[in-house]
């Protein structure tokens, strides 16, 4: 008799929203990207960050000892302050699973042409930003 299907690990998503202390440039989100990407493939965390106009929207989702473990660094940091948590919750499935951080801004903020970065449109939207709700 076959087993029934066991997630293996199960998936938390977390989703808040930050105002930024400073106004991030090119080099400051280059850089914010090049680290949360390193971490968060090391603890298997995936996700999307939005910045425009000073605020993040950030969409984290991976095992639940390691969100809780990247939520107190994310509280701790002072680049912004958390204003709100939208969400946060079991997850049946990933949303940016191929993602260790997707990266949504201006267009004018990726003078790096840094990979898996995903332009605004006219509507303040991209493909990937419409995920992160
Ligand atoms: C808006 C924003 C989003 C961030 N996203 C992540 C992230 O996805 N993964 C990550 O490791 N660090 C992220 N960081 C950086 C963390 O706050 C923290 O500096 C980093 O994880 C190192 O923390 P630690 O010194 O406690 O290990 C983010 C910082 C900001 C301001």
């Amino acid at each position: 008799m076959s087993l029934p299907f066991v997630q293996p690990t199960a998936v938390e998503r977390l989703i808040y929203i930050s105002r930024a202390s400073e106004p991030m440039g090119t080099l400051d989100l280059f850089n914010l990207l090049n680290n949360c990407r390193e971490k968060n493939a090391r603890l298997g965390i995936t996700g999307h960050l939005l910045y425009a106009d000073g605020i993040f929207k950030q969409c984290i989702e991976g095992p639940p000892a390691a969100i809780d473990g990247l939520w107190q660094s994310l509280l701790k940091d002072n680049r912004h302050e958390i204003l709100e948590v939208r969400h946060r919750g079991a997850a049946e499935f990933r949303r940016f699973e191929e993602w260790a951080m997707a990266f949504s801004s201006y267009r004018y903020l990726n003078d790096f042409n840094m990979p898996g970065f995903f332009p605004l449109d006219a509507n303040g939207v991209s493909e990937k930003s419409l995920l992160c709700s």
